[in-house]
């Protein structure tokens, strides 16, 4: 994973009022909320003898490890001895490591690298930021490296497959040709756009006002800002995913979906106004995507191999684009990290880059 930047490691309504205990970062983690409502973050091991805070209890601002009851404040500082008594003097190396978290968009961000001065913007696209509307958070796990979910989002094409048993398929692009794709990268964020549409006759545009479902394109935007995070856009949902690693084999997936733009089921109804059903809408969209989506999605990919993916690991084509820039970008900042520079604190040195290809021509275009 790419030191140096923050990751989202939980919603923030998963932490209330006990310890939570997590893996995230290949790090055990227990967070929870101190008398301010701020969210701690520490080691998820006491001191003492490794037992797991998470199973221990809040006092005040402190968490009590369950065995012998030594308390750990937010700092991870041991703050209290039972077996001391109250004026025992506590040892300096009673002390675990506490991590810096910020909580924000409805999300716990966890900053996966160096102490500093100031941190920089926790990464979000500005579509979200700037959402009034209901959204729903949904985190699940998955048994696949986070590399791998990012790039399965990546490329849309693979819906009309993959997805074919799906009920929900009546709406999906047939054929999964892509016309018209554009990416562009400016900082850590790609961008792209594209039609996904039947193979057949018509120009790319003809397809988008398709009478019939199966005669249907759709144009699609697919974007990622590092360092693991994937928007969908287009004119049925805006939704966005974080894939954080847990560990080398499995990632903590969490779901934004925004109220649809329209109802798929009942496309010629306008969305009932009443903030209930505003509310289930996104509600709903996130549990579609998690129990019959990705359902689909895991068949395909749960056995791919290597489990964590590279340039080298692919055999990338003309529409793999965005995937392409985002490992190369990945490598580019873990490179950078390694080297000991910053690379949050300015956007690194990546040339804005517009391209406009048809499907078939070369990945030379590629800058970074
Ligand atoms: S193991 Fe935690 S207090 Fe002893
Ligand atoms: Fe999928």
């Amino acid at each position: 994973m790419i030191p140096n930047q923050w990751y989202a490691v939980l919603r923030g309504q998963d932490v209330k009022n006990k310890p939570v205990g997590i893996t995230r970062l290949n790090k055990k983690l227990v967070l929870y909320r101190d008398s301010n409502g701020e969210v701690a973050c520490l080691e998820d091991r006491c001191a003492h003898k490794g037992v797991l805070l998470s199973k221990g209890k809040q006092h005040g601002d402190a968490i009590a490890c369950p065995y012998h009851g030594f308390q750990y404040n937010q700092q991870g500082k041991c703050v209290h001895m039972p077996v001391l008594g109250k004026c025992g003097v506590i040892p300096r190396t009673m002390q675990v490591p506490a991590y810096k978290v910020h909580e924000q968009h409805g999300l716990i961000w966890l900053w996966n690298g160096e102490q500093q001065d100031s941190y920089p913007e926790v990464p979000m696209f500005a579509n979200f930021a700037e959402y009034k509307g209901f959204t729903s958070l949904y985190g699940w796990t998955a048994p696949i490296h986070y590399t791998r979910y990012v790039e399965s989002v990546c490329e849309v094409y693979h819906v009309p497959f993959v997805h074919k048993g799906s009920f929900l398929n009546i709406w999906d692009p047939k054929g999964g040709r892509v016309d018209d794709f554009r990416c562009a990268i400016d900082g850590h964020l790609i961008t792209s756009d594209f039609i996904l549409r039947p193979d057949d006759e018509r120009p790319a545009q003809d397809t988008l006002t398709a009478k019939f479902p199966w005669q249907r394109g759709w144009r699609i935007g697919v974007d990622v800002l590092m360092p693991n995070l994937v928007q969908i856009r287009n004119d049925v949902f805006d939704v966005y995913l974080v894939a954080t690693p847990i560990d080398d084999e499995n990632t903590w997936v969490c779901f934004c979906y925004q109220e649809p733009k329209k109802d798929l089921l009942f496309p010629f109804f306008k969305p009932l106004p009443i903030p209930l059903w505003r509310q289930l809408r996104p509600w709903m969209m996130c549990r579609m995507e998690r129990f019959i989506q990705q359902a689909k999605d895991l068949e395909a990919i749960e056995g791919q191999w290597p489990r964590a993916s590279s340039l080298s690991a692919n055999n990338l084509i003309p529409v793999d684009k965005v995937n392409a820039y985002y490992l190369r970008l990945r490598d580019k900042l873990i490179r950078e990290a390694e080297a000991g520079k910053s690379t949050q604190s300015k956007a690194p040195a990546v040339p804005i880059h517009l391209v406009t290809e048809p499907a078939g021509s070369a990945l030379e275009t590629n800058s970074l």
